[in-house]
């Protein structure tokens, strides 16, 4: 999807399919694959950074990675998210929201229910993406969100306010699916699911996960769609064996 399109056309014409990307060479992938809209997600504190969650993000990161993505994607659609403590104020919010659009991002996503926060950005002509259920910045462990009346209730009522307040679409994690699919019925914005059932708008799920860069990493939520993580692996110690066996380099690899 081109930069300046709205995702909000696609609504009830087809779904949408977005994929976190981090680096030059993820989001050309993505973009060549004809994904949506890419999302450099504060999850590279963990598929890039290694660290057990996305706490120790900041603004600098997201901004750096979003230069990266924009190198590997010229057209396409970026949405870049704010990290944790980057949006405790409009002020903040502002500032760093400017520091993403200024390395490449078209859309800036904060994590959780923040309407004024929201509702700022949006006033001063940032386009944003919500982010409701599990927020990996406020909670210490996933957990599936709408199991009860008061949990659903709560869930549907935010959507329907960040909604009117302007977003451009929505992103729902670990939502159960009827009351994910209640909130797309009545809501403006196009909902991009991650764990929260087929009858969202559209689908978001990680680039690492994705092409299984981690065999280990099974949650409910996940199709994985290839099993990168023993291609590269069997890469890397073919050519170990190669080197330590005297065949690499050939002939036709010397000058
Ligand atoms: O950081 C991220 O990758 C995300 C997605 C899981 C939606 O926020």
């Amino acid at each position: 999807m081109k930069s300046h399109e709205s995702l909000k056309c696609y609504k009830n014409v087809r779904k949408l399919v977005s994929i976190t990307a981090y680096d030059y060479f993820s989001a050309r992938y993505a973009a060549r694959a004809e994904i949506d809209f890419i999302l450099v997600g504060d999850s590279l504190g963990c598929v890039i950074k290694g660290e057990k969650d996305t706490k120790n993000v900041t603004i600098d990161e997201i901004a750096y990675h979003t230069r990266c993505v924009r190198n590997g994607a010229p057209d396409i659609l970026v949405a870049s998210d704010l990290p944790i403590n980057s949006y405790k104020t409009k002020d903040d919010a502002l500032k760093n929201s400017q520091k993403l659009v200024e390395a490449g991002a078209n859309l800036v996503k904060p994590e959780g229910y923040c309407p004024e926060i929201v509702c700022t950005l949006i006033q001063e002509g940032f386009r944003v993406i919500g982010h409701l259920g599990y927020t990996a910045q406020y909670f210490d462990s996933p957990r599936v969100f709408g199991k009860t009346d008061e949990s659903s209730q709560k869930i549907i009522q935010e959507a329907q306010s960040l909604d009117s307040i302007g977003i451009d679409c929505l992103i729902l994690e670990c939502v159960v699916d009827d009351v994910a699919s209640h909130i797309t019925k009545s809501i403006q914005s196009p909902t991009i699911g991650i764990g929260a059932g087929p009858n969202c708008d559209g689908q978001i799920l990680v680039f690492h996960d994705v092409l299984g860069f981690d065999v280990g990493f099974k949650p409910r939520f996940l199709r994985k769609y290839r099993n990168i993580e023993k291609e590269m692996i069997e890469g890397i110690r073919e050519y170990r064996d190669e080197v330590i066996e005297e065949k690499f380099p050939r002939k036709e690899n010397s000058y």
